[in-house]
């Protein structure tokens, strides 16, 4: 007989330690971590994958054919990996053949994305566009993706409103019914690159002339647009900020190489920049780029750009201040570059100041930092920065996707053994950052405890 108060006590210590097991099992299921010895350069040449943030919208996109599409070179990140998931959930039919995806959506059967497979990427939400075209009706749970701040869909659902969508929140779900989507003048509120992306392919099938004012300028909504077009659609504008999408019948399938991942080629610039060494990064166009490489060269590096080939050279001078960095929409410095330029700050000379102007909480990665020795203050979306000699390994843990790469390459130039957890995040966007790392004679191991 266990008097009341015991059982509430027992029920919660029970609670607690099935609490634990079950938090103990999650981080179990990601117990993966990189080991890291700093203090090797780099040198060498890497061919930069097919993008994240390219592919992940063409595979919602491939929706909206009436034949099969045949993608190249696919990268097989985490989050692509997931979006093929969402795709199958529908009954979409995906086939890997060499380095390509052939993607069957002709035996599409539903139009509903459940919240276990949606709540594990952020694309998850193109979704909703490309079924409201194809099926003019959706049903998708809130998406997730990298945990950086609100991430609300504001933008993706008053848009869908503009084109005369039926759209209801309830239960964790937005329902939408299409049955009377017609085409529009829409004004984003900010010029976001997931809701641009959405509303280009909702209004791809719906009859007349949809304009999307203030739209992003990415290189990947240009990809995007690309893409619709290879399976017959009318999209035009796109790297600019007005897009006009002129509605047709349907779309037919067609053959497509998404453009390379420039976070990614970014990512190593910086890594040889605070390395030393010699690096040629193959496949990036320099021109979407050229933000990083205006704030890198002659003051961390040397950088030498020919066509598609980026060299990034450093000797063993020091590394001269970064200044003040402010993360922008394109063609400003990619927001997603931002944990990376912060650890490259931490040891370059003088002070530097990072202001991140688009997501409203990316400093995950600074107290980490802090454990390696940086001297960083963070106020709001404002990091100060002050250089120190030299980073010390020490055990971090990654958060989310761009700010555990710049713990890893903090590891890279920190003096003895680093251990970044929290490799799953690095995974969704980085197909194996240490094999890549490892051929350009950086020490880094992947060790699952
Ligand atoms: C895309 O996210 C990328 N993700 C992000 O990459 C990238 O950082 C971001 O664009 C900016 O370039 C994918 O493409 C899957 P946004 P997205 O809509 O579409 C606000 C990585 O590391 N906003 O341009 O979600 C939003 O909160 C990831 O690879 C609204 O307020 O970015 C943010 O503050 C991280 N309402 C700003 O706009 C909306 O409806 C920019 O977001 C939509 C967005």
């Amino acid at each position: 007989e266990i008097p009341l108060r015991l059982v509430g006590s027992e029920m919660c210590i029970r609670d607690r330690i099935n609490c634990e097991c079950k938090s103990f099992y999650k981080r179990g299921n990601d117990m993966s971590k990189l080991l890291i010895q700093g203090g090797k350069k780099l040198s060498g040449s890497f061919d930069v994958p097919a993008a994240k943030t390219a592919y992940l919208p063409i595979l919602a996109a491939s929706v909206l054919s009436e034949e099969k599409v045949v993608l190249h070179n696919y990268p097989g990140f985490a989050d692509t990996e997931n979006m093929c998931n969402i795709l199958s959930s529908i009954g979409v039919k995906i086939e890997r053949q060499d380095d390509c995806l052939i993607v069957d959506p002709t035996s599409l059967f539903s139009w509903s994305i459940e919240s276990e497979l949606a709540s594990q990427v952020r694309s998850s939400i193109f979704m909703l566009g490309a079924l409201l075209a194809k099926e003019r009706k959706a049903k998708v749970a809130y998406p997730g993706g990298c945990e950086i701040g609100v991430r609300p869909i504001d933008i993706h659902l008053s848009g869908f409103r503009k084109m005369g969508v039926k759209v209801e929140e309830k239960h964790g779900y937005i329902y939408c019914d299409a049955s009377s989507i017609h085409s529009a003048f829409l004004t984003l509120d900010f010029p976001s690159v997931g809701a641009t992306e959405s509303l280009m392919m909702a209004a791809c099938l719906c009859d007349g002339e949809t304009r999307i004012l203030n739209a992003a300028k990415e290189p990947e909504i240009v990809d995007l647009q690309n893409f619709l077009n290879a399976m017959g659609a009318e999209v035009h504008g796109a790297g600019s900020s007005e897009i006009v999408i002129y509605g047709v019948k349907k779309l037919h399938g067609c053959e497509y190489d998404p453009i390379k991942d420039r976070i990614i080629a970014g990512t190593y610039m910086i890594a040889t920049a605070m390395c030393g060494g010699d690096v040629l990064i193959n496949g990036v166009k320099s021109a979407n780029l050229q933000a990083l490489i205006d704030k890198l060269d002659k003051t961390a590096c040397l950088i030498d750009v020919k066509n598609d080939k980026i060299r990034v050279t450093r000797g063993d001078c020091r590394l001269g201040c970064l200044g003040k960095i402010e993360t922008s929409v394109y063609p400003g410095l990619p927001t997603d570059l931002q944990a990376q330029l912060l650890a490259l700050a931490t040891i370059s000379e003088g002070t530097s100041i990072i202001v991140e102007n688009v997501f409203e909480s990316r400093f995950k990665h600074v107290p980490e930092l802090i454990k390696m020795g940086a001297d960083v203050h963070v106020c709001d979306r404002v990091a100060v920065v002050r250089g120190c000699n030299a980073l010390y390994g020490a055990s971090v843990c990654g958060m989310e996707l761009r700010g555990t790469a710049s713990l890893v390459l903090a590891g890279l130039v920190a003096e003895g053994y680093t251990t970044v957890s929290g490799v799953k995040h690095v995974d969704r966007g980085y197909n194996k950052i240490e094999t890549d790392l490892a051929l350009l004679g950086a020490d880094v191991k992947r060790i699952d405890d």
